[in-house]
């Protein structure tokens, strides 16, 4: 990645636009989590801004208007960024927060909090493939090339936070804590509702049934892609090239099928057994 677009911060290459490693250092090593903190982690494109309307939903039983009148980066700031945490520290309590940072970068207050944490993962081959196109109008990101040097990119790490793979393998060994819970996008697809409800059961919130209805309705790609303080219609210019294309851009589990070659998934396949190998868990995309 060049300089331009890119500094790497311990390790992690991450956008010049918008990060500065005193907020990094900040974050790190002073940022106080509170015990009702609720806190959404993924790698980037994994449905982060999905899990964070759900979580929106839920917190207000179903009724849209908080998600539908409050952007989303004021009702979840993304802690890393500059402007994000300065949000955060002028939040009043409980917080929903927003990170792409891996375990190692997380605020070490993690450790003696009881704030919860839901880490959203997906696909990693759709993954790519979200981020391949976001990369050609999300201004602070390098262009990605061809689909072959992307594919590249990716399992090398050379992407913004880095390895996909360290990501998941860092914060998966925080999986037998109590206070965080693992999700994916595939779940999330395979049956909303039932996802929202054990969302529900770990952040201790009851919904009952018309309440939970609302919480899908309004979660769904349909309705959340027409809602400007979500589909980041709103994000600047400067920011975000809105002629090339669109965050909400297709919402489907499989779309990689499209785009990778049968060599470059093959390849993909490899990469991914060797890195993954001994981690102990199924996904659902294995
Ligand atoms: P695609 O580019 O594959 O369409 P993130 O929020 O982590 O950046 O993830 C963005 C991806 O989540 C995009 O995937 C986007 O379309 C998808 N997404 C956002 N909201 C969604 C929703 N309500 N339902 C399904 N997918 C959604």
């Amino acid at each position: 990645m060049t300089e331009r677009t890119c500094f790497t911060y311990k390790g992690i290459p991450l956008p010049t636009m918008g990060y500065s490693e005193e907020s990094l250092s900040y974050m790190e090593n002073e940022f106080q989590l509170l015990d009702d903190d609720v806190v959404t982690v993924s790698y980037p494109k994994s449905g982060t801004n999905w899990m964070l309307e759900i979580l929106g939903l839920i917190w207000h039983d179903g009724d849209p208007s908080w998600v539908q009148s409050v952007l989303m980066s004021d009702r979840s700031p993304w802690i890393e960024t500059a402007s994000g945490l300065n949000v955060a520290l002028n939040y009043p309590p409980p917080r929903f927060l927003t990170t792409h940072l891996p375990f190692q970068l997380f605020p070490k207050s993690f450790l003696h909090s009881k704030c919860k944490i839901i880490y959203v993962m997906r696909n990693p081959k759709d993954v790519l493939v979200s981020h391949y196109h976001f990369a050609k109008f999300f201004q602070p990101l390098e262009e990605p090339g061809t689909m072959e040097e992307f594919v590249e990119k990716f399992l090398n790490g050379n992407v913004i936070y880095g390895s996909w793979f360290d990501h998941v393998k860092g914060w998966m060994k925080m999986k037998n804590r109590p206070n965080i819970f693992f999700i994916s996008y595939e779940e999330l697809h395979q049956d909303l509702r039932g996802s929202v409800k054990r969302i529900c059961y770990f952040l201790g919130k009851e919904l009952d049934s018309h309440q939970l209805d609302e919480v899908v309705k309004y979660a769904s790609f349909q309705i959340m892609k027409d809602n400007k303080m979500s589909n980041f219609s709103q994000i600047p210019e400067e920011y975000m090239n809105h002629k090339k294309g669109k965050f909400m851009r297709k919402g489907i589990c499989g779309d990689w099928k499209n785009h990778l070659t049968v060599a470059q998934s093959e390849h993909f396949d490899h990469v991914y057994q060797e890195k993954m190998q001994g981690v102990g868990v199924t996904f659902p995309w294995d």
